[in-house]
């Protein structure tokens, strides 16, 4: 046993501990009636990183929730690791599919968690990920083996689209320059097959609303004569559509970029069951655009789904009514090269097109983000893979992830570094859905294999 692992084993129950009373306190970012419970994790993570052995650590106002900012500097001359997280966390709902409470975290084994694992909102998502690289640091401190200089910068707005991140990072550049940007918030392939993250999907998120009458009418004395907003609002989505599910959009498709053959190729290497990926979603046959494969349609492909719709009546029992309104949220999941301000205008444009006169449209922009790729010749890169290469004893897979961390690209653009993201939660932890977990095993492995990277990170950059 190497010195990380015993420190690991000598402070395992601690480190769960203290996850799990973080896990307590619900940062959910989107709901104002948790603003004093988000404030007070931004408290709870200021003090752990000051236990963890950070100089000075400040919270750092924004006009919505703050950043905390903590750095320890050991000698100019050596590199620098800014290491980002997000302490806020999606909302709970739907609350009646959770066998535990989310925020009162519960260890339990699963069939992919033999160890166990914690159950509570925000576990991988990113509270448990982000308190890896806490831990790491306490292990480099303690034992004085920190090889360069650190800084982390924890936001609590990631889960809304970071509003005020961007301007942050614009006003701080001096504060947050680095020599490499270090993430733990995607996943992994597999327990025993590690992944280093390696792109992002971009996104665009719009609300549409649909007007027809001025009232909410009997569907009976006016059924069939006046446009009914919500069956021409569903009408308009099929259409965004075809029937190779490929998207209807004028535009759409302009700047994605094309995979070679090669490259496709090399994806397709990446251990994958169909039967496995069916079975875990109870699901009789896949879906998704011809010509592609199932990782292919959900990472180097652009996507638009309807997240929710809504109008008329929803109550117990039937009413007979032809509703005023119907509304939707839509995501576009963007791939690199896509511009999400172009998108969000094109979707806009067609949508209003495309709307029949007998109602009007409106379509609110929500936020968005680009898309990211990293290549796998960096320094960093290459530090990862030895990380990884000595903790699980496999070359990590590089993957493309399908979801989106929008913040990245800006970080390239703003502080002129590559991001890597080594995450290690498994797309089965179930974020952003009921009974989200964290695997203990991922969780120690995780603090296993980052004081590795600072290590191999500042002898590749000598
Ligand atoms: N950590 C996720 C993103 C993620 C998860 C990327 C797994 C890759 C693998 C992040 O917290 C998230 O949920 N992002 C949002 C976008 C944001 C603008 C709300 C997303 O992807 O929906
Ligand atoms: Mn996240
Ligand atoms: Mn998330």
């Amino acid at each position: 046993m190497n010195h990380i692992q015993s420190y690991i084993k000598a402070h395992k129950d601690r480190f769960l501990h203290e996850l799990i009373e973080l896990l307590k306190i619900p940062s959910i970012s989107a709901d104002s009636a948790y603003k004093d419970d988000v404030l007070n994790t931004a408290d709870a993570i200021k003090v752990s990183l000051e236990h963890a052995g950070c100089d000075t650590v400040e919270i750092c106002k924004t006009d919505g929730y703050p950043v905390v900012y903590g750095e320890k500097i050991i000698d100019k001359n050596l590199p620098t690791v800014l290491v980002y997280g997000h302490y806020d966390v999606q909302p709970p709902d739907p609350m009646d599919l959770w066998d535990s409470a989310p925020f009162d975290p519960v260890i339990k084994k699963t069939a992919l968690h033999p160890e166990g694992a914690i159950f509570a909102r925000g576990a991988c998502d990113d509270k448990g990920q982000l308190y890896m690289h806490v831990k790491a640091l306490e292990f480099m401190t303690s034992t004085n083996q920190l090889p360069c200089n650190v800084k982390f910068m924890i936001e609590g707005e990631e889960e809304v689209g970071s509003p005020n991140l961007g301007i942050f990072i614009k006003n701080n550049q001096e504060k947050l320059k680095n020599d490499v940007i270090l993430i733990s918030d995607t996943g992994m392939i597999a327990q025993d097959v590690p992944s280093i993250t390696t792109g992002l999907r971009g996104l665009s998120y719009v609300e549409v609303e649909v007007t027809g009458p001025n009232r909410d009418l009997h569907s009976g004395l006016y059924g069939g004569a006046v446009a009914n907003p919500i069956n021409i609002l569903t009408k308009m989505i099929a259409s965004l559509h075809d029937e190779n599910n490929h998207i209807t959009i004028p535009g759409f498709y302009n700047k994605v970029e094309e995979l070679s053959k090669d490259e496709r190729a090399e994806m397709a290497k990446a251990p994958f069951s169909l039967d496995a990926y069916k079975k875990a979603l109870d699901i009789n046959e896949v879906y998704g655009e011809t010509g592609y494969t199932t990782n292919e349609r959900n990472s180097i492909r652009p996507t638009l789904d309807v997240n929710g719709i809504w109008g008329g009546y929803t109550g117990e029992g039937a009413k007979t009514v032809i509703a005023s309104k119907a509304y939707a949220k839509i995501s576009m999941r963007l791939v690199p090269h896509q511009d999400w301000e172009d998108i969000t205008q094109l979707f806009q444009t067609h949508f209003e097109r495309i709307a029949p006169k007998s109602v009007t449209v409106k379509v609110t922009p929500h936020h968005g983000g680009q898309g990211y790729v990293t290549p796998i010749n960096s320094i960093g890169y290459q530090a990862a893979s030895k990380a990884y290469q000595d903790t699980f004893g496999k070359t990590p897979i590089p993957q493309r992830s399908g979801g989106s961390i929008p913040i990245v690209s800006l970080f390239e653009q703003e502080l002129k570094s590559k991001t890597i993201l080594m995450g290690f939660g498994l797309d089965s932890d179930a974020i952003h859905s009921p009974n989200e977990h964290f695997g203990i095993f991922n969780y120690m492995k995780g603090i296993e294999t980052i004081p590795l990277f600072y290590k191999y990170f500042t002898e590749l950059s000598k």
